[in-house]
């Protein structure tokens, strides 16, 4: 039987330490702020945004909303962000993705200054990342490392097999694990023969979206299991991408969904939020 990761136990203990410290710059006059762009009215979206709003709230960060029509104009959106950039009581802006079609979104990012980034996505904190430099990381990776070093999980020489390669998740999880000494493959919609990979794996980090899609006959004995899916299965619960019950049976650790990555992810932006306020404030030689 594996060891489960207590996702939500992790994510509080963060947050209540996060509270001393917001606290401890209130002190000093200094209140965190999180602006957050949302654009039309995507139903994940708003229910993240909630989420975020709410965490906000736990600790102490003010939170700004900024709903836009679908209807806005490239422009619009990044005179929007400029003028959050320039505005000194916000310290952390977050781009809500998806954004509609017509819209850049990677231009978008790229305009939010990086000592703003919390989300990790515009080229400064990606490059810095990969350089091993340190800089924000995105929010899911890192609250999957923050995981494996709670639970003494070392990936040091591990084989470490990431099926999925987005900007937001995939991506950046390469450079996380490679900066622990893990040997990453990273698997996608068109690697051949994925069983192969995922057989030898020591960990498998999975964020595809595919509910069941990692199943007991993928994986060898003691295998460590991260799920980052967020699925609907045919009855609307709430799934990852792992075949839990059945893959539960050989693994040495997994992680639950939901009660996993999940609140790993917020609380990481919570983080980053703190982080980006004292870099801030360092900047201007006050802390
Ligand atoms: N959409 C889904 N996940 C994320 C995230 O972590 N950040 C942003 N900005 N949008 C998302």
């Amino acid at each position: 039987m594996a060891t489960i990761i207590d996702g939500k136990t992790l994510a509080k203990k963060i947050r209540e330490n996060l509270k001393i410290e917001c606290d401890e710059l209130k002190e000093k006059g200094i209140k965190p702020k999180l602006a957050v762009i949302m654009v039309g009215d995507d139903p994940a979206s708003k229910v993240y945004v909630r989420n975020k709003s709410r965490a906000c709230d736990e600790i102490g960060i003010e939170y700004q909303e900024y709903l836009l029509n679908e209807n806005i104009t490239q422009d619009e959106l990044l005179e929007l962000i400029k003028k959050l950039n320039n505005d000194e009581t916000v310290n952390g802006i977050l781009l809500q993705s998806p954004i509609p079609e017509n819209l850049d979104i990677n231009e978008a990012f790229k305009t939010i200054t990086y000592l703003k980034d919390v989300d990790g996505f515009t080229p400064s904190s990606v490059g810095k990342l990969c350089i091993g430099e340190d800089t924000f990381v995105s929010c899911t990776p890192l609250g999957v490392i923050k995981m494996f070093e709670e639970y003494n999980i070392d990936l040091n020489g591990k084989d470490v097999v990431i099926l999925g390669r987005s900007n937001i998740v995939g991506r950046p999880l390469i450079q996380c694990c490679l900066q622990k000494n893990a040997t990453v493959t990273i698997c996608h919609s068109k690697t051949n023969n994925l069983k192969e990979h995922t057989k030898r794996a020591d960990v498998i980090i999975s964020a595809i979206g595919k509910p069941k899609f990692v199943t007991e006959d993928m994986v060898k004995d003691n295998v460590v299991i991260v799920d980052v899916g967020i699925n609907r299965d045919e009855n609307g619960k709430l799934v990852g991408d792992v075949d839990f019950e059945n893959v539960e049976k050989k693994a040495s650790y997994i992680t639950p969904v939901p009660g996993g990555v999940g609140p790993m992810t917020i609380a990481m932006l919570m983080h980053n939020v703190i982080k980006a306020t004292k870099e801030q404030y360092k900047e201007k030689s006050i802390l």
